[in-house]
């Protein structure tokens, strides 16, 4: 997608230098643009943990390069299977709810087992790495092109009035590569004339939203209005919202979706309203090993400082302030499970599907 007219990836390999990856550094937008280099698996750690990138899918990504660079720093003498075991443990401990991360470490650790040369398994992982950014953005081309047809009922129904999308977090292409996932659908329609308008949950504590699926959506020339988040809920049962679309960090067998703290909500209030609540994401989201996802889905516990203080635009440059007193507790969540039953439609890949088991497990038979 583009940011100022030029296009970009969320992550690439940098010209002429395969050793460095590069990456948009999320935490700065919107204000600043700023691209950061990682050159090696601590690096990589640390982006992922920091939320330099962040999103499910891109997640999953970077996590592939972050194998790639903890190989490349590595020499033919420390390479053992415990050695790569011990890296792949490092990274999967940066953030525990987006199973992408997981999966992505799995493919490569399962592709490079049977290979010695350490020089072969760079090759085989930095192969992988690419394989999984190009299948990520065909994947979120292909959310698109299922969801379109949802948002186009719709309008059609609307005699095509204006189709309000409630959105929350950043589910879009900031999360992944291209395209995004929640937004997928909403820039295809754009593209086909179709008119649609964008409610935004700014989506607390940090603010992924407001910060970054407002600015994405300003990019792409996309009407959109930004929303505290408990504004939802009136806007529902005033009329104002046709439908709810939101991304995925896992998603249980079973259909159950863990995504950013208040999706809950936002589908407990779209049952109350009967609107349409649909999750987009691809299938490399699912955790096809686990039943239910409400017991059993890891909630990541962040610092307490993201909820204590707010980060915001000052005098050319990001600042925070302390919105609460300073010794008062803090709980930071950074996810719920919105149950299977309150889940209209899952838009993959694939197709859309009902959240239920057994449609499910028809996305994983090739
Ligand atoms: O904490 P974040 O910013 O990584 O959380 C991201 C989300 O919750 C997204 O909605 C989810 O990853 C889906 S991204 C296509």
């Amino acid at each position: 997608m583009k940011i100022n007219g030029k296009h970009y990836h969320t992550i690439w390999v940098k010209e002429n230098d395969p050793k460095t990856i590069q990456i948009i550094d999320q935490r700065f937008l919107p204000f600043e643009f700023k691209i950061k280099e990682l050159k090696s698996i601590e690096d990589t750690f640390l982006a992922i943990k920091e939320m330099w990138v962040r999103g499910a899918p891109l997640i999953g990504v970077a996590a592939a390069y972050g194998m790639y660079l903890g190989l490349l720093n590595l020499t033919e003498k420390d390479v053992s299977r415990n050695k790569i075991q011990e890296l792949a443990d490092y990274l999967e401990s940066s953030r525990p709810t987006a199973v992408n991360l997981k999966f992505a470490i799995e493919l490569v650790i399962k592709r490079i087992e049977s290979v010695n040369a350490l020089s072969a398994k760079i090759k085989i992982v930095f192969e992988t790495a690419n394989q999984l950014k190009s299948d990520e953005i065909e994947n979120c081309r292909l959310i698109g092109t299922h969801g379109f047809p949802l948002i186009e009922k719709i309008s059609k129904a609307k005699k095509g009035e204006q189709v309000n999308i409630l959105t929350h977090c950043n589910a879009g292409w900031l999360a992944c590569v291209d395209y995004g996932t929640a937004t997928a659908p909403i820039y295809l329609a754009h593209e086909k004339g179709i008119k649609v308008h964008v409610w935004v949950d700014e989506t607390r504590p940090r603010n992924q939203g407001a910060r970054l699926t407002a600015f994405e959506l300003e990019q792409q020339g996309i009407p959109h209005t930004v929303i505290t988040d408990n504004t939802g809920g009136l806007l529902m049962q005033k009329g104002m919202v046709d439908m709810v679309i939101v991304g995925s960090d896992r998603t249980s067998a079973n259909g159950d979706v863990a995504n950013k703290i208040g999706t809950y909500l936002k589908a407990l209030a779209a049952q109350d309203n009967s609107i349409p609540f649909y999750v987009a994401l691809p299938i490399s989201t699912i955790d096809f090993d686990m039943i239910d996802g409400i017991k059993n889905i890891p909630i990541e516990q962040r610092n307490e400082d993201e909820v204590k203080y707010v980060e915001g635009w000052n005098e050319n440059k990001l600042t925070k302030v302390r919105i609460m007193p300073e010794n008062s507790p803090v709980a930071n969540y950074g996810f719920d499970v919105t149950p299977a039953k309150y889940i209209t439609a899952l838009i993959t890949e694939k197709g859309v599907c009902n959240a239920c088991e057994n449609d499910i497990k028809n996305l994983n038979i090739d």
